[in-house]
This record gives structure tokens, C-alpha cells and sequence, in this order.
């Protein structure tokens, strides 16, 4: 029983302190998305239209819910209040807003959900997509091929 005891900890214990160790910094280091990142995940999320207005329950060009936009912060427009009716709309139809609100919600929900050892836009479009706390999931083909797309598109011009 003893080696077996032994055996349990190198397999199970290690890896998970290898890994705690690992994802603090790289979470605090790298929650500022880039232009780039924040264009390509507007792309995927909408085309990027920001005239879209609201449907449903998303509004803006990054199709932002009550409850993300709640999550990150509950950002404002310049001037306005939180507590303001219409703050929600208001924001996430504004692009500079919106995109305050996506780095709001990485900042409380940054973590590498491809499990590729790094915190990169690969995890912020996921984390977009299917929210902190399912990034690992099923992520939609044409969502993921358009943000691609875009990423070699506007990389390569750097
Ligand atoms: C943006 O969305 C609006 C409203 O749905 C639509 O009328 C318009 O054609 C769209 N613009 C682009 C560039 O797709």
C-alpha cells in the first residue's frame, strides 16, 4: 500500500503544483489584450459590426450579456453611472467601451483553457466565446476560423 500511496502523489500531486506554480504569474502578467487580439475577437464575435445594436440577450459588436459585462466591472461610457438604465447597452454598443469590458472580464477570468502552458488571445477568444468557467469546451468552427483568419491577417502586418 505504502508504493502505491507514493505512487498516487508523484502522478496526481506534482503535476498540479507544477501547474499552480505556473499559471500564477502568467495570469497577472498577461491580461491586457492587444489591439489585434481585442479586433479578432470582435471579428469572430459579430464581423465586427458596430452598428448591431441589441438581439436577445447580447448587445455590440462583441455580442456582450448583462451578467459579462456585470462580471467585468460593470464599465461605463464617459461621464455616466453604472446605476444609469441603460448603462449595459449603453457600453457594450460603444467599441471603446466594449472592448473595456472584454479586458475587465479577462482580468477577473485570464487562464490558459487550451492547456498549452501559456495565457494567450487563443484563451481570451475561448473565454469570450464560453465564459470562465467552461473555456475548455467545444468551440464553434466558424467562430474559431474566423478569429484565425484574422489573427494571421493583422499579425503579419506588425
Ligand atoms: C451590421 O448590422 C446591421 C444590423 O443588423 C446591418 O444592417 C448591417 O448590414 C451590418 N453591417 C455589416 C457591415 O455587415
Amino acid at each position: 500500500m505504502a508504493s502505491l500511496f507514493n505512487f498516487s502523489i508523484i502522478t496526481y500531486l506534482l503535476p498540479l503544483l507544477v501547474i499552480y506554480e505556473h499559471q500564477i504569474p502568467t495570469v497577472v502578467a498577461e491580461t491586457t489584450l492587444s489591439r489585434v487580439c481585442l479586433g479578432c475577437i470582435c471579428e469572430a464575435a459579430s464581423g465586427c459590426n458596430v452598428t448591431l445594436g441589441c438581439e436577445e440577450s447580447v448587445c455590440g459588436p462583441f455580442r456582450i450579456t448583462w451578467s459579462y459585462w456585470s462580471d467585468a466591472g460593470k464599465p461605463t461610457l464617459e461621464n455616466t453611472q453604472n446605476t444609469n438604465e441603460n448603462a449595459y447597452a449603453r457600453c457594450v454598443n460603444d467599441p471603446s467601451c466594449a472592448a473595456r469590458t472584454v479586458q475587465g472580464y479577462m482580468a477577473k477570468f485570464a487562464q490558459d483553457c487550451n492547456g498549452d502552458g501559456n495565457v494567450n488571445c487563443d484563451d481570451f477568444l475561448r473565454i469570450h466565446r464560453l465564459g470562465g468557467y467552461g473555456c475548455s469546451g467545444y468551440l464553434n468552427k466558424k467562430y474559431e476560423d474566423t478569429y484565425k483568419f484574422c489573427m494571421q491577417t493583422f499579425s503579419e502586418r506588425q
